[in-house]
């Protein structure tokens, strides 16, 4: 499925940053955009711009997913691209409380599954659909100073890809998004850091337009991995070619830079 012009695109958190974007994005090429984030103004904010309708959806309850999606279907407006995309920046490590790492948990992961859950059978059921996951570089390398960051986007990247092998048969495409840092809100969570730190962080940041032009890109090819950052395919291949030298590599790293998202 490469088409969008006319498709319902439902997109999660996208009352700000890369999901506004992708909704922008969505919604100039033609799709019929449906903007859910659990700030319900945020996401009137966006869907006002773009003359769209709008949810407030908490994408770690299941129970408001379902009910999302059986509204949509009675409006028909049955979504064939969902982009799961809502996430949360976690910063700590294995002495975090449970809290933490739950709640990671449940807004990085269990939300895609959740999403997926509604979404694939009625794909299916429609001959096919496109789920697009927003997870991280940090789900394919890591994410110093932020364990449940890293783990719940490395979980993310393995559902996105276990869904694309078992459903690929059943005309379900899957993209994964893992950019490293974008010029979004969420860099908030490195306010407290060094001056150092934020100038690494910004000298990296791209902007979110940019994640969802490279994101519609992906798409059309039919392509799994979207990197925003091309130098995250090297980092990715150094790690898988000598995983001790990596390890070694970002030991280095960290002595030099404090914590962050
Ligand atoms: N900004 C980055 O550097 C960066 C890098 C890699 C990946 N990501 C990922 O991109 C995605 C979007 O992040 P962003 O940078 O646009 O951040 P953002 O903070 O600008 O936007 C996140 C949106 O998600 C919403 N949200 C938060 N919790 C929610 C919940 N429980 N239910 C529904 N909506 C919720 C927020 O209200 C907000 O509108 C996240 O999954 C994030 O992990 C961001």
């Amino acid at each position: 499925m490469r088409e969008i012009d006319g498709k319902c695109v439902l997109i999660t958190g996208a009352g700000s940053g890369i999901g506004a974007a992708l909704a922008r994005r969505f919604s100039a090429e033609g799709a019929r955009v449906i903007v859910t984030d659990i700030d319900g103004d945020a996401a009137a904010f966006v869907a006002a711009e773009l003359e769209a309708p709008h949810f407030q959806l908490d994408v770690s309850n299941p129970d408001q997913h379902a009910a999302l999606f059986t509204d949509l279907d009675a409006a028909g407006l049955t979504p064939s691209i969902v982009c799961l995309n809502a996430g949360i920046a976690v910063n700590g490590s294995v002495e975090s409380p449970d809290a933490t790492w739950q709640r990671a948990w449940d807004v990085n992961v269990m939300s895609h599954v959740y999403g997926m859950r509604e979404a694939i059978p009625r794909m299916v059921a429609n001959g096919g659909g496109y789920i697009v996951t927003t997870a991280s570089a940090a789900g394919l390398l890591t994410s110093l100073g932020a364990a449940p960051y890293a783990v719940t986007k490395h979980a993310a990247v393995a559902l996105a890809e276990w869904v694309a092998i078992t459903y690929g048969d059943r005309g379900i495409s899957v993209s994964c998004i893992c950019p490293q840092f974008v010029d979004t809100p969420m860099l908030g969570a490195f306010s407290e850091s060094s001056e150092e730190t934020r100038a690494w962080v910004q000298s990296i940041a791209i902007s979110p337009e940019e994640v969802a032009e490279r994101t519609l890109e992906a798409l059309a090819e039919g392509r799994f991995l979207v990197l925003p950052h091309p130098e995250v395919e090297r980092f990715m291949r150094n790690k898988a070619n000598d995983v001790d030298r990596w390890i070694a590599g970002m030991q280095d790293l960290a002595k030099g830079l404090e914590p962050g998202a």
